[in-house]
Order: structure tokens, then C-alpha cells, then sequence
């Protein structure tokens, strides 16, 4: 029997959590701020961006949300950044990726101040997760797939892990996390030139599934009793779904679910996750700015 990894109640945790602190700052007089910014009108980033201001809200942060039509200027999107910057009342900000091709993505997030930088992007904050500075933000996602490996009792400590993927987003501060003082897992980073990808996934006690190719990873590559996280979140067309098409992740559920000790599934894993380490990232960010 494999244990699904119930990533709604986990974030639910997370965000009461988060409630509590918001609730201290607030005595302080100090409401933390989230600017999420949205370049351009791609349909999946704004449900994202949508569903980050709204949870905002509903936990009593300030938010604002700054959109950009598609053919906005590099130098628009730099001054959007420079002004909430230079904004008070905003602790954290967030450019919603993929931006249209005429904005140089590294560079706008270069612009960001690395103390407002909730993403974790900024090359100050990725130099902090290499030395363990714990006073740098992680990103949200492999922050949530480390906590859903805490909260469901899988032990990392010298467990082999997989990594599939070396996005700056997910896999590469995945397996920064995981090889950390906190994860003590031996880790391998796999990716689309990786030799033998079907024997490496074997060996693996721990697989981070997170190369946004769906259900990519099947039951020949998943090791008896091993723990799968699936990062994906595709798009499939299924003229029988509702909206035309179904959400499905990078790992094969059906047939690998029944080989693991423990998954998580998509929709309801890592996704709730990533919001609720993002609300996480910005109370810190205000606790930090009273410093
Ligand atoms: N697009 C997909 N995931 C993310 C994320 O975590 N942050 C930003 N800014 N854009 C994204």
C-alpha cells in the first residue's frame, strides 16, 4: 500500500502557520506585501498569478497585482520592479515566468532586491542556498517538496535521490536542498542527455520528477517501495475533459503509484506547496525588513 501524500492538508498547515505569524506582525503594525507582476496573457500563469493574489487575501496580506500586455518593453517591466523596489509596503516580489521573448528574464531578475526576491531567484539568494545562509529565501517549489518529505516521516538521511531535471527554478535547488545539512541525501541530478536514465531512476530511494514532460516517469524506473514527488503539472488534450484537456504530472500515476511507499499526486501535491511556501517566503520577508 502506497501512501499518498496529501499536499492540500499539508499546505494547510503551512498557511495556518503562516497565520499565526502574520497575526504578530500585525501588532507591530506591519501588513506583509506581495506584488505578483504578469507580462503578457499566457492562460496557465494567470490561473498562477490569480490564485497567488487570491490566497493573499484570504490570509489578510496586502497584495497587488501589476499586469503588462504582451508586447511591454524591457524597460517597462525594469521600471515596475525599480518602483516596488523602492515601495514600503511591499516586502516580496514576484515576475511570473515565462515572460514574452523581448523581456531578458535574467536580467529582471537581477533587477529585484535580493531582500524582496520571495522567488528565490536572484543569484544572491541561489549563492545563499549553496552555502546554507538561512537568512536567503529557497524557492517555492522544492521548499514545498522538501516539506512534504518531512511531514510524510520519509527519511532523507542517506537515502539515494533522483533528481529529474536541472531547471534554476526546481531541479537544480532541489538537489541543493536535498544534499544539504538538512537532507543528508546522496544525490543525482538526471536530465534529457543523461545516459541510461531508466537504471539511474532505479537505484533511486527518493525521485523528484520535474522535466514538464507528462507521465514521463513509469513503473520500469521506479525501484519497489521508492518515494516519487511529482513537480509536473501538463496539459494534455482529452476531448472528454471538462475544459478539453486534463492536468497531468511528469510521472505515470496509475502504474507507479502502486510500487511506491508514498507519492504524491497531481493535482493536490506539490502544487497547494508552492503558493503556501511563496505566502512563507513573503511573511519572512517582512520580519526581515523590520530588522
Ligand atoms: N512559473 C512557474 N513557476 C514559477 C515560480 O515559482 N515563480 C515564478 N515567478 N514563475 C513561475
Amino acid at each position: 500500500m502506497s501512501t499518498i501524500i496529501d499536499g492540500k492538508a499539508v499546505a494547510e498547515k503551512v498557511l495556518a502557520e503562516c497565520g499565526q505569524q502574520i497575526e504578530e506582525l500585525q501588532t507591530r503594525g506591519v501588513v506583509p506585501g506581495l506584488a505578483v507582476v504578469l507580462v503578457g496573457d499566457d492562460p496557465a500563469s494567470k490561473v498562477y498569478v490569480g490564485s497567488k493574489v487570491r490566497k493573499c487575501a484570504e490570509l489578510g496580506l496586502h497584495s497587488r497585482k501589476i499586469e503588462l500586455p504582451a508586447d511591454a518593453t524591457h524597460q517597462q517591466v525594469l521600471d515596475v520592479v525599480h518602483e516596488l523596489n523602492a515601495d514600503p509596503q511591499i516586502h516580496g516580489i514576484l515576475v511570473q515566468s515565462p515572460p514574452p521573448p523581448q523581456i531578458d528574464e535574467d536580467a529582471i531578475v537581477r533587477a529585484i532586491d535580493p531582500a524582496k526576491d520571495v522567488d528565490g531567484f536572484h543569484p544572491e539568494n541561489v549563492a545563499k542556498l549553496a552555502l546554507e545562509d538561512s537568512s536567503g529565501y529557497v524557492p517555492c517549489t522544492p521548499a514545498g517538496c522538501m516539506r512534504l518529505l518531512k511531514e510524510a516521516g520519509v527519511e532523507t538521511s542517506g537515502a539515494e535521490a533522483v533528481v529529474i531535471g536541472r531547471s534554476m527554478i526546481v531541479g537544480k535547488p532541489m538537489a541543493l536542498l536535498l544534499m544539504s545539512k538538512e537532507g543528508n541525501a546522496t544525490v543525482t541530478v538526471a536530465h534529457s542527455r543523461t545516459k541510461d536514465l531508466v537504471e539511474v531512476c532505479r537505484r533511486a530511494d527518493i525521485i523528484v520528477a520535474a522535466i514538464g514532460r507528462p507521465e514521463f516517469v513509469t513503473a520500469d524506473m521506479v525501484k519497489d517501495g521508492a518515494v516519487v514527488i511529482d513537480v509536473g503539472i501538463n496539459r494534455v488534450e482529452d476531448a472528454s475533459a471538462k475544459r478539453g484537456y486534463r492536468l497531468v504530472g511528469d510521472v505515470a500515476y496509475d502504474e507507479v503509484a502502486p510500487k511506491c511507499s508514498a507519492i504524491t499526486p497531481v493535482p493536490g501535491g506539490v502544487g497547494p506547496m508552492t503558493i503556501a511556501m511563496l505566502i512563507s517566503n513573503t511573511i519572512k520577508a517582512a520580519c526581515q525588513s523590520q530588522r
